[in-house]
């Protein structure tokens, strides 16, 4: 490259002094040269995405969709799984630092484990993005989500309206999840009017969190309290679709699916057909495309020392006021999904109706 040139300069100069060419053309046409050597050499950005695990439905669609949107704003992105180990994840993103990674963006495994992620970063002057879910006992610089707090509201609040009264039964998330905890806040204020007026009761404590946010755990813990209760359920409020399934599994195994009201999130494919069904009674839609879109280009900015567009609030962790950006959720039932879930090209009309 610089042989060829110091040939085309030599070139150049001669022409010069046989003064063929004006001097600011050849001022002009010296810049680009110059211009041109600096644009090869300027350094890809590159993203380290952490990914806490693939098995739920959304999180490949995450993944790619954030792939493509970084990719088409001319960045690289590493990404890993850590197959729901905390430990690993946070080996992983020590692995992605000394690779050189310019901006973190993490959907933690752990809330308070992964603070370790934000702390290892900070010291080597990295940003870190907390994606759909808080990193706590830190200081994130960006967290970007969808309101978890109303999208507990909207499933708690949707049941209460369909079954004013009656025995029901919460079903958390996984425990080292900050979402869960922030769904279980909205599920029990919508609940909360009920409560007091004695319309509904708990039939099992509130200490029932489906551990990695995995389906079987769902469908054990089910089981025994339907046992419990000699069946003696009327809703439950499940936190999202996969642990929705397990729920509605168990249900099956007593010949109650379709007559028990349960909640979900995701809109998992699964799910829309077993609302189409009637076996389920609701989901949460939440545009995944969005939010990989808007944390792409978050991470893109805050590795050119940017500000991000959109964090227009801030959401406390605990431990400070983090910048944040909080996407809308969409209520879904059987009415609406066409318009919500269908028309927005998340699952085809074929699929969630199985006429394909
Ligand atoms: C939550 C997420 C949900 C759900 C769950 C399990 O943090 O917000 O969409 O899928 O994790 O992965």
């Amino acid at each position: 490259m610089y042989g060829k040139t110091s040939q085309i300069l030599n070139k150049f100069w001669n022409t010069i002094i046989v003064g063929m060419i004006p001097l600011n053309i050849a001022v002009m046409f010296c810049s680009v040269m110059l211009l041109g050597c600096a644009d090869t050499s300027e350094k890809k950005i590159k993203i380290g995405l952490s990914i806490s695990s693939l098995r739920v439905e959304r999180w490949p669609k995450d993944r790619d969709h954030f792939v493509a949107e970084a990719e088409k704003l001319g960045a690289e992105v590493i990404v890993q799984s850590a197959d729901e180990d905390e430990r690993k994840q946070n080996e992983q993103v020590e692995n992605m630092i000394t690779q050189g990674v310019d901006v973190l963006v993490v959907i933690p495994q752990d809330s308070v484990a992964s603070a370790q992620i934000v702390k290892a970063a900070h010291a080597e002057g990295i940003k870190v993005i907390a994606y759909d879910r808080m990193i706590r006992e830190s200081e994130p610089d960006l967290y970007i989500s969808f309101d978890n707090e109303r999208i507990g509201y909207m499933q708690a609040e949707y049941l209460i309206k369909h079954k004013p009264k009656g025995n029901y039964f919460l079903l958390g998330g996984d425990p080292g999840d900050n979402n869960a905890h922030l769904l279980r806040k909205g599920q029990l204020r919508a609940l909360q009017n009920a409560i007091d007026n004695g319309d509904i009761k708990f039939v099992a404590d509130q200490k029932h969190w489906a551990v990695k946010w995995d389906p079987l755990d769902a469908l054990n813990k089910t089981e025994q309290v339907l046992t419990q209760t000699n069946n003696q359920i009327d809703a439950i409020v499940a936190s999202n679709d996969g642990t929705a399934g397990g729920v509605i599994q168990a249900l099956q195994g007593q010949k109650l699916d379709g007559k028990v009201l349960v909640s979900g999130q995701d809109a998992d494919i699964a799910a829309c057909q077993r609302i189409v069904k009637g076996t389920q009674t609701m989901t949460v839609y939440k545009p995944i495309e969005h939010i990989a879109k808007e944390a792409a280009q978050a991470a893109v900015a805050l590795a050119k020392g940017e500000t991000v567009q959109n964090a227009d609030q801030t959401i406390n962790n605990g431990t400070t006021d983090i910048p944040s950006i909080l996407l809308t959720p969409f209520q879904v039932d059987k009415d609406n999904l066409d318009d919500v879930v269908i028309k927005d090209g998340f699952h085809t009309r074929e699929k969630v109706y199985q006429t394909e």
